[in-house]
């Protein structure tokens, strides 16, 4: 299979779009502002409630072929790693209500040449959500999409759960129809599933060495029974779901690389376009193990909360976020993660091991 070559002129810059991306992010630092004040507290402007913060190992695998030993999966071998799974709302909400999943995770004590946006780490976060394309996935849909979504915010949880419903029946109409219903359709009818059991995506794409990739990982073993499956009645929030499943198992995942080989049809500019899998097939680099530990502590809580941050930027040049939703990214986190240290009086903190995390 022949995969695109990666070269630094791939990307084109969007109509306006310098124009649009100081609106979007000058936008956020207003709703992050004005959530901090409602709630005495600041946090993310998105993917605002954690669900739990993990620690665990990532085994880059042995024998990769050339084009996926790349960047951070150059060399097999053990990195510790730091997970924050989250809801994406930018406030903290009821977890009845249906909304896409986050999975940060923070590789630690990776080799090479950095970005230049955070010159002291040695990780490589990857950033991702329970669904592989973003709705708005360029900057001028996702300007429009920022209006809408802040009008659901306002609306009590019951009408949330009905626009899921209405969604729902939509999508289902215009399958009826012998139409694929639109990402944004798919993303508002999303059930309340297990996020243990999800698979996440990128979504956007980002380099891969001397290639063009997007990733994703998914759940194996016995968290990919619960894909699909309800949290319990009985468990009254995502957080103490996970931390229960925690008590005494763990949870393992395989990290997969989508390769880039058509960019006409596996387009970098707008993440709202399925890479369709039989173009390219996701394929396993690296397995992640997450084991049983105690996910009760305040003082983990804390530090996932207000001293960490992820970021697309945080990482290796050969792992460049790429297109016009990654670029807006890059002024939109480190806005948000200095707002929110700076509103809380707390220091920014990044891991060099996993016992830097709070037991
Ligand atoms: C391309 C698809 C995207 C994915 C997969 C994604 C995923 C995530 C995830 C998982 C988090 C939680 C990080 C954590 O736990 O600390 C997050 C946070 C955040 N996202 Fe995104 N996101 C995407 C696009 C965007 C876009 C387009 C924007 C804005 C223009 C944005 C703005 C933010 C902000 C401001 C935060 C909070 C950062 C902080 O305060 O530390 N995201 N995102």
């Amino acid at each position: 299979m022949n995969h695109l070559r990666y070269r630094d002129d791939l990307e084109t810059i969007q109509p306006n779009e310098e124009r649009i991306a100081h609106e979007i992010v000058e936008h956020m630092g207003h709703t992050q502002l004005a959530a901090a004040g409602r709630h005495r507290h600041a946090h993310r402007d998105a993917h605002a409630k954690s669900h739990a913060l993990l620690t665990g190992t990532l085994r880059v695998l042995d024998n990769l072929p050339d084009e996926l030993a790349q960047g951070a999966f150059a060399t097999a071998g053990e990195h510790e790693v730091v997970a924050r799974l989250s809801s994406a709302p930018g406030d903290i909400r009821s977890d009845e209500v249906p909304a896409p999943r986050g999975f940060a995770l923070k590789i630690l004590g990776v080799e090479g040449e950095r970005m230049p946006d955070h010159p002291d780490s040695t990780n490589q976060d990857l950033l991702m959500v329970n669904f592989p394309v973003l709705a708005f996935g360029t900057v001028a849909r996702y300007q429009e999409m920022l209006g809408l979504l802040e009008s659901q915010a306002e609306r009590p949880a019951a009408v949330q759960r009905g626009v899921a419903a209405t969604a729902r029946a939509v999508e289902k109409g215009v399958e009826r129809l012998g139409r694929t219903p639109s990402a944004t359709l798919q993303g508002l009818a999303r059930d309340y599933a297990h996020p243990l059991g999800e698979t996440y995506h990128t979504q956007g794409a980002l380099r891969y060495g001397d290639a063009v990739a997007k990733l994703s990982l998914a759940p194996v073993g016995a968290v990919a029974e619960l894909t699909g499956r309800p949290i319990e009645p009985d468990f009254d929030s995502n957080a103490d779901a996970i931390a229960r499943h925690f008590r005494d198992a763990g949870a393992d995942y395989e990290l997969r690389v989508q390769l880039c080989t058509d960019l006409e049809r596996m387009p970098i500019e707008d993440a709202a376009v399925l890479w369709d899998p039989a173009l390219s097939p996701h394929r396993t680099v690296a397995t992640l193990h997450l084991p049983p530990q105690d996910l009760s502590s305040p003082a983990r809580r804390v530090h996932g909360d207000d001293h960490l941050s992820f970021s697309p930027f945080n990482g290796l040049a050969a792992h460049r976020p790429l297109g016009s939703i990654m670029r807006v990214r890059r002024l939109a986190y480190a806005q948000s993660s200095d707002l929110r240290h700076r509103l809380n009086a707390v220091a920014p903190a990044e891991p060099m091991s996993a016992s830097d995390i709070p037991a």
